[in-house]
């Protein structure tokens, strides 16, 4: 037995939105501490190039595409880990989306079924399929990306920061039912973090100087320092950490 608690050889980890920005950070450091790899996103082509990399650093990964917002693609993705691993040990739910940036009043229809079905829907049945894997193997992690939103909702993100406040409450919801299953849920809410999904943030120098006086750390976020987090919450250093919200924001919502 490993003496080292962030040890995750063995363990099969299966991150969404892992071919770029924070679920790619996330899945090369899983990698790194041992665990084999599942790289998932929409763009087959953009996860076979972190699995790549991830080989080529010594690491083990595999590239498998998953739309989160398409239950087929849910479906999939599952029975490709049951009759390739048989099992599972850790979920990120990770990949997000954000489609609509503006007034509340003006969210359209096809915004607002979007941003639920990927990142309420989605997570969801990860979640779910998921947690039937790990129950038949006697227990998992699950780790869901939600966001500081689910606290204090971002401007002009509405929708997002709803869904978002959701993934802390279904992160709690599992939590609850699925511990007597060995399966511990957790979250991860970062701040801002620098990535494509928080373009318009940075684009624009007034909303990003903004932003600036409110982070006490007077930065932005790398997505590498979101990826600690993580591997604690999945690892045996976690082993008693259930349903627990960790707010990774350089202090943005002191
Ligand atoms: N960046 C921030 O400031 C910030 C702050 C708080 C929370 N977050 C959260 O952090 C998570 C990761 O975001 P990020 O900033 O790293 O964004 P990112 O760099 O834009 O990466 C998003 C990832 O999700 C994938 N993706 C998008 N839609 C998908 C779908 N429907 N199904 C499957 N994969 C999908 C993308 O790949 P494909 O295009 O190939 O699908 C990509 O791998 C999200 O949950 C986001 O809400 C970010």
């Amino acid at each position: 037995m490993s003496t080292n608690l962030f040890d995750l050889h063995g363990k099969i980890a299966l991150v969404t939105g892992a071919s770029r920005g924070i679920g790619e950070e996330i899945a090369k450091l899983l990698a790194e501490q041992g665990a084999h790899v599942i790289v998932s996103s929409r763009k087959l082509e953009d996860c076979e190039t972190v699995a790549r990399l991830i080989k080529e650093a010594g690491g083990s990964a595999e590239a498998y595409p998953c739309h989160v917002g398409r239950l087929d693609d849910i479906q999939g993705v599952f029975q490709h880990i049951r009759s390739r691993h048989g099992r599972l040990d850790i979920l990120v739910n990770n990949a997000a989306a954000n489609p609509y940036f503006g007034h509340i009043l003006d969210t359209d229809l096809a915004s607002f079924e979007k941003t639920v079905e990927v990142n309420l829907r989605g997570y969801f049945f990860m979640s779910v399929e998921a947690g039937k894997l790990m129950r038949e193997h006697g227990g998992g992690a699950i780790v869901n990306t939600a966001s500081v939103n689910a606290l204090q909702p971002g401007d002009k993100q509405g929708i997002y920061s709803i869904t978002k406040a959701a993934v802390v409450n279904m992160t709690r919801a599992f939590a609850k039912e699925c511990g007597p299953c060995g399966i511990r849920v957790n979250a991860l809410l970062p701040g801002l973090t620098k990535t494509k999904f928080a373009g318009a943030l940075f684009e624009d120098q007034a909303i990003y100087e903004a932003w600036m006086t409110k982070i006490p750390l007077r930065r932005h976020a790398e997505p590498r320092e979101m990826a600690g987090t993580v591997l604690y919450l999945v690892s045996d250093a976690a082993s008693y950490t259930n349903g627990e919200c960790i707010v990774v924001d350089g202090g943005l919502t002191i």
